[in-house]
């Protein structure tokens, strides 16, 4: 990724072409290039390896997808909702967590989020449930910081209510549970990165069949015959080959991302309370690395921008403000006012860079900038 700035905010993070070639050429070999073919196949089962042995699955399965976008949608509609059900989100998120559900023709309903997580926590949606009743629930992992899943199975169990996690950027960091259902990405930007693509975990083995039959235009059983409306949100060879080398280089990428976050700590630790991390970091590895400078977020930009370093703002606009969600109902606040929290955060958030290729004195640089800003 080329850009006019001296250090980029992301850089991909993905395997030489050397090292995919080999399933390349056994795909080459097969003759055999999507629909659900050998090399997905295992990359499918090679997952589901990962994900007992990363984080905690036991009696799950795995659906391969196009996109998180397309695992969440598809695992939407395999829930079967009813047309008119709302869906809880929180309002601070990538759009395609709301998008996914408007995709489906459903109704996404948007909910603040707790003030030093960022997240959606299964009080906030009990709170805003009392308000404005929700079929579902989509909690998400912000920034890669993964959700606790015990209280939403406590949540899902005693609401009776499903949670449906998207946890898009927190492959590998996020526990799972087979009461609950999760969305991952595999977008080239995110920390297991294979280009485009999405993972469906779950424990409900129907909920994972179903929504793998949508990804193929609904076919089950006899080849051909349509059984729910779906539509063509199947990964592919050349992604899963990719993605198998990803899994073996797994313990080399998150080494060395945890290396560039002990620098930061090292760095932005300096500050004392200036600048706030979300909580938890350091237990986890972001996925992206925003910082939390108390209201002063544009002006830490500039100042970054000037020095020829890039920033992103995630996950803002926050959702109420694009202008294709502006209609959407918001919970929690005085009806027209923002909500509290995301209100709060979108003056202060400023996502700095986070990626393999930062070398200790470019983060060394970074936080003197940013310290710059309080003098
Ligand atoms: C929270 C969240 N949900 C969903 C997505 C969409 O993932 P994908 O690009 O694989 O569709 C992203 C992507 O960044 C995300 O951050």
């Amino acid at each position: 990724m080329s850009t006019s700035f001296r250090i980029s905010c992301l850089v991909p993070d993905l395997p030489t072409p050397s090292q995919v070639a080999p399933f390349l050429e056994e795909m080459h070999a097969n003759r055999w290039y999507s629909n659900f073919g050998p090399i997905v196949t295992r990359f499918e089962a090679e997952m589901l390896r990962f994900l007992e042995r990363e984080n905690g699955a036991s009696g799950c399965f795995v659906g391969t997808f196009s996109s998180a976008t397309t695992a969440l949608e598809l695992a939407l509609k395999a829930m079967q909702l009813t047309t008119d059900a709302k869906v809880l989100v929180p309002a601070l998120t990538f759009p395609a967590t709301a998008l996914a559900v408007m995709n489906v023709g459903l109704t996404p309903v948007l909910a603040d989020v707790d003030p030093d997580t960022w997240e959606l926590t299964p009080e906030i949606a009990k709170a805003a449930m009392q308000e404005y009743a929700c079929s579902a629930v989509i909690p998400v992992a912000a920034f890669g910081r993964p959700v606790e899943s015990e209280p939403w199975v406590a949540f899902q169990k005693e609401t009776g209510i499903p949670v449906l996690m998207d946890v898009a950027a927190a492959l590998g960091q996020q526990q799972i549970d087979k009461e609950l259902s999760y969305c991952f990405s595999l977008h080239a930007t995110k920390p297991f990165g294979v280009g485009e693509g999405g993972l469906l975990v779950s424990g409900d083995e129907n909920l994972v069949l179903r929504s793998r039959s949508l990804s193929n235009f609904g076919f089950q059983g006899t080849a051909g015959v349509v059984q729910q409306a779906g539509t063509n949100a199947k990964f592919g060879e050349y992604y899963a080959a990719v993605g198998l080398v990803q899994a073996q280089r797994w313990e080399e990428v998150m080494d060395r991302r945890r290396e560039v976050l002990d620098h930061y700590a090292q760095g932005l630790g300096k500050l004392g309370n200036l600048v706030r991390l979300q909580k938890g970091t350091g237990e986890f590895i972001p996925a992206v690395f925003p910082i939390h400078v108390d209201g002063r977020a544009e002006a830490m930009v500039e100042r970054l921008h000037g020095a020829g370093v890039q920033t992103r703002r995630w996950y803002l606009p926050p959702l109420y403000e694009h202008p294709a969600l502006a209609h959407l109902k918001t919970i929690g606040n005085k009806a027209g006012e923002p909500l509290p929290v995301c209100n709060e955060l979108k003056k202060s958030l400023v996502g700095l860079p986070f990626h393999a290729f930062l070398s200790k004195q470019d983060i060394s640089e970074i936080c003197d900038i940013v310290a710059g800003e309080f003098v």
